[in-house]
């Protein structure tokens, strides 16, 4: 049995002191933003009780879905090097970038270079599939578990917050799930933005969502997680290997108050079994605000 824990959308907070000259256009307004609303929203105390109750649980490995910062300032990509640091090892934790570590462009030895060693595959991976020189995909394998790691963030215009994936990346995609299948190991895609039709509006949305559902229904996959809608969500696509399942998971960092769901992560175990695999999501969720992780949901996925 291997054991998934699957969290997104950290919007790390405290927001480090802003240089004025490092608020301009669109930083300008979401620095407004945040600290309008958004910084009593995703409270550092909500990210350390599910932090603390992952790494205690010990996992395999840890898969983080994007938008580890709020508006791309060079601090925030430092601390969230830590933060990555302390949930766990490269070879324990894998990440990928959301919008917000995208959210204007950055020189990359100030921005997501910095998460490196966590967003690179593993040997295992590399020698199945070559990472290109773009970075993505990039594949990390686990025995019988393969990830395969994507990028959908792109800076876009202010008020906008769509993702892309661009004809390069699925081109791979397409590869990389055929021979993964090929090879019999249980796919798990990683993206940040819900790669489906009907999870977001085109200013939030996934912009090549229906070429990349195409890939998926034509190559397969078992398992599609992502974050940024910060809600639970599942859908399940036929694929012509049987029925992938694309599932959402809220922010790890919400305070839970009125609309908004509790800060969650979720765990996969994952098993080969007789003709196929059995695979069961566990959610684990703040219970009250800076309280206790409790379970809050258990569901088979699949049994085969
Ligand atoms: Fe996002």
């Amino acid at each position: 049995m291997f054991t998934l824990s699957h969290l997104s959308d950290i919007h790390l907070s405290p927001m480090p002191r802003a240089r004025r000259r490092e608020l301009f256009g669109k930083r300008a307004l979401g620095y407004v933003n945040w600290h309008r609303g958004r910084k009593l929203v995703h409270r550092r105390d909500i990210l350390d009780v599910l932090t603390r109750d992952i790494i205690e649980r010990k996992p395999d490995h840890i898969a983080v879905t994007g938008d580890l910062v709020n508006l791309g300032l060079p601090e925030e990509f430092v601390r969230a090097a830590e933060w990555l640091h302390h949930l766990g090892t490269p070879d324990r934790v894998t990440a990928i970038p959301g919008n917000h570590d995208a959210y204007v462009r950055l020189h990359p030895d100030h921005g997501t270079k910095l998460w490196q060693p966590y967003m690179q595959s593993n040997d295992a991976g590399e020698a199945l599939i070559r990472t290109p020189i773009t970075g993505f995909p990039f594949i990390r394998r686990f025995g019988d578990i393969a990830l395969v790691a994507l990028s959908s963030a792109i800076p876009t215009m202010p008020f906008i917050a769509a993702g892309r994936l661009g004809s390069a990346q699925r081109a791979l995609l397409g590869l990389a799930l055929e021979e993964l299948g090929r090879q019999d190991l249980f796919r798990v895609i990683l993206i940040h933005h819900p790669p489906v039709s009907g999870l977001s509006n085109w200013r939030r949305g996934l912009r090549d969502r229906r070429a990349f559902t195409k890939i998926l229904k034509e190559h397969g996959a078992e398992l599609v997680l992502h974050g940024h809608n910060h809600e639970q969500t599942l859908v399940e696509v036929e694929t012509m290997t049987g029925p992938a399942c694309v599932v959402g998971v809220p922010s790890a960092s919400e305070a839970v108050a009125g609309r908004i769901p509790a800060a969650r992560y979720n765990d996969y175990r994952i098993e080969r079994v007789k003709g196929g695999w059995a695979c069961e999501m566990l959610g684990r969720a703040v219970s009250d605000v800076g309280g206790r992780v409790c379970e809050s949901e258990r569901r088979l996925l699949r049994e085969r």
